[in-house]
């Protein structure tokens, strides 16, 4: 039976991911913050019997060294790494720059996923399959970017993550671990593909929900996002380590 890690599964893509894994018969450690409140993923965890609920904040480097040494007998097939921070966007604008802010995303985004990593190297080494994924971003990637200079934190994460999965994956060829990082593409996590036609949306989201009603922005659901990447996870070999690559296959620019 294959076992795969997986972080941030309280909500949005995280726990797609684990509804997919689990209902494909894998084994599935899945983090969140604050398990008593992850009422959908408890839920899925009794539905199925193959989900392990394991508590974990990345941002504090004593935790991801705790919860490290509490897995570390674990063989790990695939250890996958969904959870980051985006919000709020406001501490993220020219003007506006906010040093804490700064630093919750570089400890979540960037720093967390490479202790993570490192803390658990024996443990995918001991798994028959020895795949590490990141979530990357297409907002983190340089040549992608465009007008509105936003998401300051968040975009200068993902990029400071996309350079040391980079990294990784050269240090980690040599022992036999494929390193991939996918972008999920835009996905819809908060439900506006199934708001009624007339239903404006969330303020903060008002805007966005008339891009994607007139076509202009291409939110796609979870669910699809997660089939492509699956795909994606199970074809990805050593040979390939280390590219970038959009969740329907594509390959993205850095
Ligand atoms: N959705 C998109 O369109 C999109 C596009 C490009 C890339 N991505 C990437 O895809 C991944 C999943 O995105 P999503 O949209 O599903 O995100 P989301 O809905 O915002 O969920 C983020 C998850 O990360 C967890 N998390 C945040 N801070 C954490 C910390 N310090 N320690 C542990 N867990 C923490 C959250 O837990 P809490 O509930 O406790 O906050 C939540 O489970 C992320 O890496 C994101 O950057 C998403």
């Amino acid at each position: 039976m294959a076992t795969i890690l997986i972080t941030g599964t309280n909500r949005g893509i995280g726990l797609e991911f684990v509804r997919q894994y689990a209902a494909s018969g894998w084994d599935v450690i899945a983090t969140c913050r604050q398990p008593a409140a992850a009422l959908e993923l408890r839920a899925l965890a009794a539905a199925t019997g193959r989900v392990s609920i394991e508590t974990l904040d990345q941002a504090d480097p004593a935790d991801v060294a705790a919860f490290a040494a509490r897995v570390a007998e674990l063989e790990l097939d695939i250890l996958l790494h969904n959870a980051a921070l985006l919000g709020p966007g406001e501490a993220q604008l020219l003007g506006r720059f906010d040093a804490a802010a700064f630093d919750a995303h570089y400890r979540t985004n960037a720093l967390g996923p490479l202790l993570l990593t490192e803390a658990l190297l024996p443990a995918v080494e001991r798994g028959q399959l020895r795949k590490i994924v990141f979530l990357g971003s297409a907002a983190g990637s340089t040549a992608m970017l465009q007008p509105p200079a936003n998401l300051y934190g968040y975009r200068g994460s993902k990029a400071a993550l996309h350079l040391m999965v980079r990294n990784l994956s050269i240090d980690l060829k040599a022992r036999g671990i494929t390193v991939a990082l996918v972008n999920p593409g835009l996905v819809d996590t908060r439900g506006l593909l199934d708001l009624p036609p007339d239903d404006p949306g969330p303020p903060d989201l008002a805007h966005l929900v008339k891009l994607v009603r007139a076509g202009l922005v291409p939110l796609i659901r979870a669910a699809d996002s997660v089939t492509g990447m699956r795909l994606l996870i199970d074809e990805w070999t050593l040979e390939r380590t280390g590219q970038f690559v959009n969740y329907d296959g594509q390959a993205l620019p850095w």
